[in-house]
């Protein structure tokens, strides 16, 4: 066997066999196979696909390149949760302490931002101090201990997906389907939890921009999950605008914190408690939807979410006090707002516009190894639907360099579309999807 031959086999449009999947992922891993061939073949799949059996394979010979981690060790239904990545998406940063005050384990592998989307880790770094790099011992410790931990994907689990991924981002091949689903499903299967839910996104913040594909996307994702023995729930939502408010690490963080004290976005807070109920029945502490909800419901009003966070970040080395003050949070020098430029509904916000503004401002890295201003980004005032008038605030703008604000307001200002007509809100849950 050579990877010669396999690249022509894809090229020509024919099925790779699990033993010629085995063979390049086992040869790139231990770097016997260069990144040129390597390229080649991503291409040669962006362009002919995969079957299901061939993305099958590849995910779980990218879940097994490295560490399984055992999670036998801790107590009861492992539930773990993954978005495909968007713009104000910090579902995380709320949803995981809300399902363990409700008594579901979380042990939750998360990534930093890519491209215009934000990660996960990234924002939790607004807490001084704070590290998701704890060994396997304390991970486990922490989530029997306090219900939650979080950890960034070490090179020992799935380190396949770790080079595949840094290739794909630089040779145009991330924003294939198969690929996509097998580099999510590998982590979530290394990361080994019982249960998986997904959040899909869909929309112009989205990798599936066309709601078509990220419903084939959730699709494939749930049919890998089964067929590796996980039981697999996949949400596809709206991202055709920002999520929520706040787009920006620290300013995403303090709308979490906010949702966690009852005063939460509206479209936020119905994500967290779809996913939310998803996690809880998939963890076996609910039955019905209206019985999760009611139980999440109740752990934000009685403030035992809100603690839950702070325990987290205190036993990840995080200052827990910005939790209950947020004004401790990394804060930026300019704050202004960015005016409409005329009277309208609005139509469309282009949500990796907002993204790409953000990065702009230094919330997102423009170079693989760049530092990130944690207290920069946007908060939205109107969304998709609203009626404007010249002059008012679409959004406030946070910065630390005037240059970079005035660049950033002009590429965000030009996400935004206006319409004479009243424009229907958008539906944010579009479909729910679970192993048949
Ligand atoms: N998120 C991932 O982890 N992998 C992808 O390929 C795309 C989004």
């Amino acid at each position: 066997m050579n990877m010669y031959d396999i690249i022509m086999k894809k090229r020509n449009g024919g099925a790779l066999g699990k033993e010629e999947i085995e063979y390049f992922i086992r040869g790139y891993v231990a770097g016997e196979i260069p990144d040129y061939q390597v390229s080649a073949l991503m291409m040669a799949i962006y362009f002919r696909g995969m079957t299901r059996e061939e993305t099958l394979q590849l995910t779980l010979s990218m879940a097994h390149s490295g560490d399984m981690l055992d999670l036998s060790k801790i107590r009861g239904i492992k539930v773990d949760k993954h978005s495909t990545g968007g713009v104000g998406d910090k579902t995380s940063l709320a949803l995981t302490p809300m399902v363990a005050a409700c008594g579901i384990p979380v042990a939750k592998m998360s990534g930093r931002g890519l491209g215009h989307t934000g990660g996960t880790i990234d924002k939790l770094e607004s807490f001084p101090g704070f590290t998701t790099g704890l060994g396997e011992e304390r991970f486990i410790r922490n989530v029997n201990d306090i219900g939650i931990a979080i950890i960034g994907q070490t090179a020992d689990l799935a380190p396949a997906d770790k080079k595949l991924y840094a290739l794909r981002d630089v040779t145009a091949t991330v924003d294939n389907m198969s690929l996509i689903a097998s580099s999510i499903m590998s982590k979530k299967l290394a990361a080994g939890a019982d249960a998986i839910v997904l959040d899909v996104k869909t929309g112009s913040g989205a990798f599936m921009k066309d709601e078509k594909d990220a419903v084939a996307l959730a699709e494939e994702m749930v049919d890998i999950g089964r067929q590796a023995g996980r039981n697999t729930i996949a949400v596809v939502s709206d991202m055709d605008q920002p999520l929520g408010f706040a787009v920006g690490n620290a300013l995403e963080v303090k709308e979490a914190i906010d949702t966690l004290c009852g005063n939460g976005p509206e479209d936020f807070l119905e994500l967290c408690m779809t996913l939310g109920s998803c996690m809880l029945m998939a963890g076996g502490k609910a039955e019905r939807e209206d019985q999760a909800r009611r139980m999440l419901q109740e752990v934000i009003e009685n403030g035992s979410a809100l603690d839950k966070f702070a325990r987290f970040i205190e036993a990840q080395g995080g200052d827990p006090a910005a939790v209950y003050n947020t004004d401790l949070l990394p804060q930026a020098s300019i704050v202004e707002p960015v005016a409409s430029p005329c009277d309208g509904y609005i139509a469309h916000i282009a949500c990796d516009e907002v993204g790409m503004a953000s990065l702009l401002l230094g919330g997102g890295r423009q170079t693989k190894d760049a530092e990130i201003d944690l207290s920069v980004g946007f908060v939205l005032r109107a969304k998709v639907g609203d009626l404007v008038r010249a002059g008012e605030p679409l959004a406030v703008l946070y910065a630390n360099d005037k240059g970079k604000a005035a660049e950033a307001k002009k590429r965000f200002l030009s996400a935004f579309h206006f319409s004479e007509e009243p424009v229907e809100r958008r539906k944010l849950i579009r479909r729910i999807m679970m192993e048949k």
